[in-house]
């Protein structure tokens, strides 16, 4: 009859999900691709919710329907994690709230092509929005989930942090500062029962792409941001590093395996081209 009622093993997995991690979780980027997805699939686990993001009515939008679809409740932060001020603010917003699941997806790029053909004020506020946030928030949060004795943090990295990527060296750098952090996390607080993943997606179906000037033809293997969202949460707690997608998991190790002066001739060519067409 329960089985009936709360459709079988669904109930006992999303329970499970809320006991595993406890009742709140913080997504950052949540107004919209990745982030938004995953604020969606946690709220049908059966958690309240912390959002944060720039748009802040992308949020209350958001907000609403989760609030009117799966009975949670839901809690819009205005934050822009360029200004670690403001990253301070949202700290205390979460630790006020006890959270004990981070999905750290925000982070974006700028343009993609010479480095020296951006502004480095720019990058620096990428860097700030990308790996110092990030690390901050990682920091001020992880105690209370050690000592807890459980807890989960998942990191929206980018196949791009995994190799150095001319014509989007900062991007990817940023990117590489927090694969390294995640990583080594994982390992330092496994044992204290706080799961860690970092998810490095390849290309998804986002507005990321477009906004550094590559248009969607030039994207191979694009993935659907409810897809990546769904594969990362599924990963959690069972390894350190998951890049979704069979091609992109292939791309990367072939990166990995390449003597490096080919992997970043090979990785800037494709940029290079992708760019080129994208502007043609
Ligand atoms: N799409 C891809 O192909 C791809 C591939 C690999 C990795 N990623 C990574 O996936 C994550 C999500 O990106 P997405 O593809 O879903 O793109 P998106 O739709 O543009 O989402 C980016 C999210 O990050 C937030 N954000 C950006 N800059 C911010 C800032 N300074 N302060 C606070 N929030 C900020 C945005 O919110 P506001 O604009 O409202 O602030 C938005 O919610 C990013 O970390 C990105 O680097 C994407």
């Amino acid at each position: 009859m329960l089985a009936g009622i709360f459709g079988g093993g669904d109930y006992v997995k999303l329970t499970q999900w809320v006991e595993r991690y406890g009742s709140t979780a913080l997504v950052t980027g949540a107004s919209s691709g990745i982030g938004e997805q995953f604020a969606i699939q946690l709220a049908e686990k059966g958690f309240d919710l912390l959002l944060t993001a720039r748009r802040e009515p992308l949020l209350r939008e958001l907000q609403s329907k989760l609030e009117r679809d799966f009975g949670i409740s839901v809690t819009c932060f205005r934050c822009d994690l360029s200004d670690l001020d403001q990253v301070d603010a949202l700290i205390a917003q979460a630790q006020s709230q006890s959270v004990g699941l981070v999905v750290s997806n925000a982070g974006y790029g700028v343009a993609k092509g010479d480095f020296l053909s951006v502004a480095h004020e720019h990058q620096e506020a990428m860097y700030r929005a990308n790996s110092i946030a990030p690390a901050r928030i990682a920091h001020a949060l992880l105690p209370f989930m050690v000592a807890s004795g459980r807890g989960g943090m998942v990191f929206t990295g980018s196949m791009e942090g995994d190799a150095a990527f001319p014509y989007s060296a900062a991007y990817a750098a940023s990117k590489a500062f927090l694969h390294s952090l995640v990583l080594a996390l994982w390992c330092e607080v496994k044992a204290d029962g706080v799961d860690i993943l970092l998810l490095a997606p390849g290309s998804t179906d986002t507005n990321a792409a477009l906004s550094q000037g590559i248009s969607r033809e030039q994207l191979v293997g694009v993935m659907s941001p409810g897809e990546v969202a769904r594969q990362g949460l599924q990963r959690l707690g069972k390894q350190p590093h998951f890049t979704p997608g069979a091609h992109n998991r292939l791309f990367v190790t072939l990166l990995r395996w390449l003597p490096k002066t080919w992997a970043i001739k090979m990785a800037g060519y494709g940029m290079k081209r992708a760019l080129d067409r994208s502007a043609a």
